[in-house]
């Protein structure tokens, strides 16, 4: 079992298959993706030299990021070799949806377990503003479709902002009230790209949980194997809120994952640092060698990811390691 310095344990993996993206999201490429280097994104059978390694040192669950993971033709097969990974017993995916009612069925057939879909804005001239798409009633679609999947867990991503969504927080909460999702609200995180957006539209999760907790929502209690989502729940809502909120004081005492680029670099944190080069072994290494570098090198993992400082690193926005 892989565990830091810190104590923390690492049972879960989070591996961005591409950093291509087709939305243009205000806080994260608001100009669309320009490639700065060879696209050579990881191959399948560099993938599931990934999944066999980390399978071999405990970990039990993948989630497939991006970029937008579904512009990979062989998501599927992506899908498929990561659940057919002995001891990987969750295979996730997060998308924007865009992809969703095309390529649904072809992900469960894979073998698909968990989908995270982001949703920004329920206003379709708003959802463009901020993606640069008019796509919302495809997204909606694809996640009515997700719902009636009964193997699936779905759960929802917005990032609530000044000046653009964050007055939908009301209409948000209205739509769970009788869809059983676990909408997430996830709170805009500093990048080295956008800083000044971060400054005028960052809305603080204590500010939205002040409103849950005054309209009858209660906490969750908090196991430590949880991940990053504070959870409440209303007993008369259908769904369940989760609040990502990185800028709170204990966020990282719970970090429970790993990154792998879709370059085939290790990165012990999402923020903070360049990410440790793997990919050399992958191609040429045993798995037990590559263990013993991924082993190695977690030593170096910090105790927190430094955000509240302002230190960003070389993290220039999320779609380069899939948040
Ligand atoms: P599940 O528990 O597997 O559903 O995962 P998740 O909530 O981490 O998945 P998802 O990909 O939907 O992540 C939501 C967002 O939370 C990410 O894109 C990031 O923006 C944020 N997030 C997740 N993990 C971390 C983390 O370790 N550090 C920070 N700062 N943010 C994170
Ligand atoms: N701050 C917070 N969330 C972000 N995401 C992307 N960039 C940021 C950021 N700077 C979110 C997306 C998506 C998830 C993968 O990460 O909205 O839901
Ligand atoms: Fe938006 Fe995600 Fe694409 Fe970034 S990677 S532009 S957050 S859909």
């Amino acid at each position: 079992m892989l565990q830091d310095t810190f104590g923390r344990r690492f049972y879960y993996l989070r591996l961005s298959i591409t950093d291509v993206c087709n939305f243009r999201c205000q806080y994260c490429l608001p100009d669309g993706y320009q490639c700065d280097h060879d696209r050579q994104f990881l191959s399948l059978p560099e993938i599931k030299k990934v999944a066999e390694t980390f399978a071999s040192l405990g970990t039990e669950k993948i989630r497939i990021t991006g970029g937008e993971p579904s512009l990979r033709k062989d998501l599927p097969e992506i899908i498929q070799a990561c659940k057919q990974t002995t001891g990987i017993n969750q295979v996730a995916i997060t998308t924007n949806g865009y992809k969703l009612p095309q390529h649904l069925p072809a992900w469960l057939d894979a073998g698909l377990d968990a989908i995270n879909i982001s949703i920004d804005s329920l206003d379709p001239k708003q959802f463009d503003l901020i993606t640069g798409h008019n796509k919302l009633q495809t997204v909606l679609d694809g996640i009515d479709m997700a719902l009636k999947a009964p193997q699936l867990t779905v759960k929802v991503n917005t990032v609530l902002m000044r000046g653009f969504n964050f007055s939908e927080l009301d209409r948000f909460l209205a739509w769970i009230k009788d869809t059983p999702i676990s909408l997430r609200f996830i709170e805009l995180m500093q990048t080295g790209d956008n800083a000044t957006f971060f400054e005028e539209h960052h809305v603080s999760g204590e500010t939205i949980k002040e409103h849950l907790l005054a309209n009858g929502w209660l906490a969750c209690i908090k196991d430590k194997t949880a991940g990053p989502a504070q959870e409440f729940y209303h007993p008369e809502y259908a769904g369940k809120i989760g609040l990502i909120m990185p800028y709170s004081k204990d966020f990282c005492q719970t970090c429970n994952r790993l990154r792998i680029s879709s370059l085939g670099k290790l990165h012990l944190c999402l923020f903070g640092e360049q990410g440790h080069e793997l990919r050399h072994l992958l191609q040429e290494a045993s798995i037990e060698e590559v263990a013993a570098e991924v082993t190695a090198l977690l030593g170096n993992k910090k105790v927190s990811h430094y955000l509240q400082d302002r230190l960003t690193g070389a993290t220039k926005h999320l779609s380069m390691l899939g948040g």
